[in-house]
């Protein structure tokens, strides 16, 4: 009986994996078929990407001659069943068109921003936020989406920090998969499933001075250790079907012409078989980057790099039929692209199930849809101070004063990059706060600013009367969406408007205030925490964002995510991250101080060591930070093994028990440092970490087992590989307060 059953099993298995194979050499076999019929035109017609924003009867005809691959910005389910018709029924290829969208965090659903997301360090949250919101944007035909952003991002003075996972290649490669996954699905031709695009390709978070679209200069071995790994592992371990070039050069050289990294990286060492789409107009712009003479040229060089869809910029479409006749690039470089852009149409289902269902509408803030909203934005806050265990309010607060901008801003909520998201269904924390605790609190409400940026301090008095009122204030500030996200970079992280000086007169009513914070980024606020009993970072946390704080406030749910990002105490100390290489001459922290250095000081009296002597040495918060309801006491870390080989795995236990009063959930970080290596190592570097929820007095041994090949780096000679040596493996709730003990690797 076994036998047979065990018969028949594999067949199921041959039969299922003779159906991919036959289903994958079937696309194979149409892809050669429909180039074989294409004109050299019709070819560079799929390479062709156009915005629709306004759709025209220029649009139509371009549709209609075959010259357009692709569309973005088109939304409306009717609009794309009708530019799909002219593409399948009017043009002589009958190609149908791919429709894509920034669905960056969310489509109508709107979940935190990405930044936010990550602050959960719960990868399975962020693969169920972006698989609904694959699951409305496909309603409307949308079936590409420019998500997820992974850029390493170490400079908060960049806007486009609050779409990244933030400044640690381990967590942004974690979620950037969990994203991926969730877009794309089990089936990229199931009709909910849409192709991801992993960008930006590549170090555009490291723009010189936090300025977007500026140039960055990473050397390969940077690139290969800190900027690449996400982007390899989305395409290696989920399966990306799509990568976005970025808009910086590297090293003087336009990614959009990089053919490094393009080709001999992409191509011929990932063996990536997706697509590279350019970001926009990024072919053009290489002209006024002064790499290019003219379109036709930013054209040549962009398509010998491997460059493959030129979005919105048309130099493809008026250049490359010309630069192929007269031998600039070989038609083979073009079959080559386009054998890509279809594989991905024949993988989306395209040629089988061009059109959308419109009767299928029903899943737009559909409640589960909220409810995993909220879910997500309750696990992004994070806690940053709790004096005397103010948080969460309990049942002697009576009364209640919500200051603040930030309290009814249904769109600055939503945060950035939030195309279709309706304000109108936003849930404020105004809003939540009265519906569900309004019964037994009474909320006294004073917007006093209009908006982040409001200077007028005219209701001040009408906010202090209301604090005095209470027995304590919410205050909900920080900045409006527009201030974070694409060229949107700050030289001043301070908080914008009169805010501060808000705060100021709040806490001279000697009321608690426990401050709310709404961003896109880290702010140096150290004078606006030390002026509040509580603050809690809720980032910009989409349409359920209030619910959610309501929830955290008054102790429904409990604060549990940390730090993605470090927190500078003043803009002056950016560049500021927690993995930062070795140095010859680290700060010991007895350093003296600006205002502690003795007069006619002699010139190496302070002692040769890196600091300032104005800020000191610490950030305001380091990266892993982050606060609960509860506390949590680590010890007992043990190794039952101490020497290791290369290809043994590090088993490491720690003993984790909740010391509070609270059911709590805690992010078990695990922190590896190279003692010595061929080049400057970091001096520590997140390698795994664990969510833990455990009841009050519970204890429970976290057990991690650390593959040592995960060590592995490129090294001097620029191969990757473990080198032996001493290492140090560290546990703890975020990357300063750690456990440490010794191993080595033979
Ligand atoms: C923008 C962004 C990119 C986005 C694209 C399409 O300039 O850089 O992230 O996907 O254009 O909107």
């Amino acid at each position: 009986m076994k036998k047979l059953a065990l018969r028949i099993y594999s067949l199921f298995v041959f039969c299922g994996m003779f159906g991919y194979l036959s289903a994958q050499h079937n696309i194979e076999n149409r892809i050669e078929n429909m180039l074989s019929k294409m004109s050299l035109r019709q070819k560079i017609g799929q390479m062709n990407q156009v915005n629709a924003r306004k759709p025209d009867e220029r649009l139509y005809q371009q549709i209609r001659d075959g010259e357009v691959g692709s569309i973005l910005n088109a939304e409306d389910p009717a609009l794309l069943n009708q530019l799909q018709k002219i593409a399948v029924d009017e043009s002589r290829s009958g190609i149908p068109l791919v429709f894509a969208r920034d669905v960056i965090h969310g489509f109508k659903t709107i979940f935190p921003i990405p930044l936010g997301q990550a602050a959960s360090f719960n990868p399975q949250i962020v693969e169920e936020s972006s698989r609904i919101a694959a699951i409305e944007a496909s309603e409307n035909g949308i079936r590409w989406t420019f998500a997820p952003m992974m850029d390493i991002s170490r400079d908060p003075r960049w806007g486009r920090i609050a779409e990244s996972f933030g400044e640690d290649t381990y967590l942004s490669e974690a979620m950037s998969v969990a994203m991926v996954k969730g877009f794309q699905g089990n089936d990229l031709s199931n009709p909910s499933s849409i192709a991801a695009c992993a960008k930006h390709f590549i170090g555009y978070g490291a723009a010189e001075g936090g300025r977007d679209y500026n140039i960055s200069n990473i050397p390969e071995r940077q690139l290969r250790n800190i900027y690449l790994p996400p982007f390899e592992a989305a395409i290696k371990d989920a399966d990306c079907a799509t990568i976005m070039t970025s808009f910086n050069s590297n090293n003087g050289i336009p990614l959009s012409a990089n053919k490094f990294l393009l080709t001999d990286l992409l191509r011929n060492e990932w063996k990536f078989d997706g697509v590279v789409v350019s970001d926009w107009a990024s072919i053009g712009i290489m002209t006024t980057q002064g790499f290019c003479e003219d379109k036709k040229d930013a054209a040549r060089k962009a398509a010998n790099a491997g460059m493959e869809i030129d979005m919105v910029s048309e130099c493809f479409i008026n250049n490359l039929e010309q630069l192929v006749k007269d031998g600039s690039v070989s038609e083979k470089t073009i079959d080559d692209a386009v054998k890509n852009i279809l594989r991905l149409k024949y993988r989306l289902g395209l040629f089988d199930r061009p059109y959308t269902d419109l009767n299928l509408q029903s899943k737009k803030y559909a409640i589960n849809h909220l409810h995993a909203a909220k879910k997500a934005a309750e696990e992004s806050f994070i806690l940053l101070k709790n004096k005397n265990d103010i948080l969460p309010l309990g049942n002697n607060i009576k009364t209640v004063a919500i200051i603040g901008p930030m309290a009814d801003a249904p769109h600055d909520q939503m945060g950035t990059w939030c195309f279709d998201g309706e304000k109108e269904y936003t849930q404020t924390p105004l809003n939540a706060l009265k519906k569900q605790f309004g019964k037994n609190v009474n909320f006294i409400y004073e917007q006093t600013l209009a908006f982040s940026r409001d200077k007028d301090t005219s209701k001040f008095v009408k906010a202090v009367e209301a604090a005095k009122k209470s027995d304590a204030v919410l205050l909900f500030i920080g900045e409006e969406s527009i201030l974070s996200g694409e060229a949107h970079s700050l030289a001043d992280l301070n908080l914008v408007g009169a805010q501060s000086e808000l705060i100021s007169e709040l806490s001279k009513t000697s009321k608690p205030i426990i401050t709310i914070v709404m961003a896109g980024r880290p702010l140096t606020i150290e004078k606006e925490i030390s002026l509040s009993d509580a603050v809690l970072y809720a980032w910009h946390p989409g349409t359920m964002g209030g619910p959610a704080i309501a929830d955290v406030l008054f102790g429904k749910s409990c604060p549990g995510g940390k730090l993605p990002v470090t927190f500078p105490r003043y803009v002056g100390q950016i560049p500021l991250y927690y993995n930062y290489e070795r140095i010859g001459r680290p700060a010991n922290k007895k350093e003296v101080l600006l205002n502690d250095i003795p007069l006619e000081a002699k010139q190496s009296s302070l002692g040769n060591t890196s600091y300032y002597l104005d800020a000191g040495f610490d950030a305001l918060f380091a990266f892993g930070y982050g606060l609960s309801y509860t506390t949590f006491e680590y010890s007992n870390l043990t190794l039952p093994k101490k020497n290791l080989s290369k290809d043994d795995v590090l088993r490491i236990n720690v003993t984790l028990k909740n010391t509070g009063k609270r059911e709590g959930c805690e992010v078990v970080q695990l922190y590896t440092s190279d003692i010595t290596a061929s080049i400057a190592p970091p001096v520590k570097e997140l390698k795994d970490f664990k969510r833990v929820t455990l009841k009050p007095g519970e204890q429970q041994i976290v057990t991690f087992d650390l593959p040592i090949q995960k060590l592995a780096f490129w090294n001097y000679e620029m191969n990757k590989v473990v080198e032996s040596g001493k290492f140090d493996v560290m546990v703890g709730g975020n990357s300063v307060d750690l456990l440490k003990m010794r191993f080595t690797v033979d």
